[in-house]
């Protein structure tokens, strides 16, 4: 169920059986040699609707520019700051509480955003709390939700991938890009991937010690048929968890 698809008088009738809201949220970002710039971005609003679809939940616009200043130095990549990405989901989140929605259960595609998304919610809840009427209560809740967190998932990619799964520009994450975008296979060939130096600072110490920008996994393990099984497990345990979070 897309708000963008739906009439307001269908929003205000969805609004007196359920108050909560699925948001998307992602990056667009370079994804190494063979991954798309939109990975973090699609992945997460595709597996939005679909788990929206199932449990009839209404799947809010896609966050989809995130928080990547580190991957600035690749063409393509785009980035919010942290405090203005803050504010996007900040208002957000007032835009859809003001009609009466309180729960928001954030499904995220991009491992860089969860600091800033945790920021968001501390900002969302003050503000609540500090404009309110003095209850200890914050009138709304906010839930994350990394796409690839659950048990089931989890181990399902370690079957699949184990350690070649890396850490940024995943095989399983562009498997699901696969699955989901036939037609924008790259077949793009790739030595294995150079050695995980440590962390990194900004953009450019980033494309210095990760210069194809892949962070040690083998993406071109990636198959369609391996992201369709990762796309159904997480589709899954996102539906448990998100029934969970409508009741909390
Ligand atoms: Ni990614």
């Amino acid at each position: 169920m897309r708000l963008q698809l739906q009439t307001w008088a269908e929003v205000e009738r969805y609004l007196e059986t359920s108050t909560t809201a699925i948001m998307p949220i992602g990056s667009t970002e370079q994804h190494g040699p063979n991954g798309l710039i939109g990975t973090d971005a699609v992945t997460s609003e595709e597996i939005a609707y679909k788990v929206g679809e199932l449990t009839n939940t209404m799947v809010a616009p896609t966050i989809s520019v995130g928080m990547a200043q580190h991957h600035m130095a690749f063409k393509g990549s785009m980035t919010l700051r942290p405090a203005t990405l803050i504010s996007v989901i900040s208002d957000y989140v007032d835009s859809l509480a003001h009609h009466g929605f309180d729960h928001f259960y954030f499904i995220n595609g991009h491992g860089g955003n969860m600091a800033t998304i945790q920021a968001a919610f501390q900002e969302i809840y003050t503000a609540h709390i500090l404009g309110g009427a003095g209850n200890n209560e914050p009138s709304v809740r906010c839930g994350l939700r990394n796409w690839w967190q659950g048990q089931k998932t989890g181990k399902l990619l370690k079957e699949l991938y184990g350690d070649k799964d890396g850490r940024h520009a995943t095989a399983s994450e562009v498997a699901v890009t696969q699955h989901l975008f036939p037609d924008n296979i790259k077949d793009v060939a790739m030595a294995p991937p150079g050695p995980i130096t440590g962390p990194w600072s900004d953009g450019n110490d980033y494309r210095a010690k990760y210069p194809d920008g892949r962070i040690g996994s083998h993406p071109d393990l990636a198959t369609p048929e391996a992201g369709k099984r990762i796309f159904d497990q997480a589709v899954e345990e996102i539906c448990e968890d998100v029934g969970k979070f409508a009741e909390s």
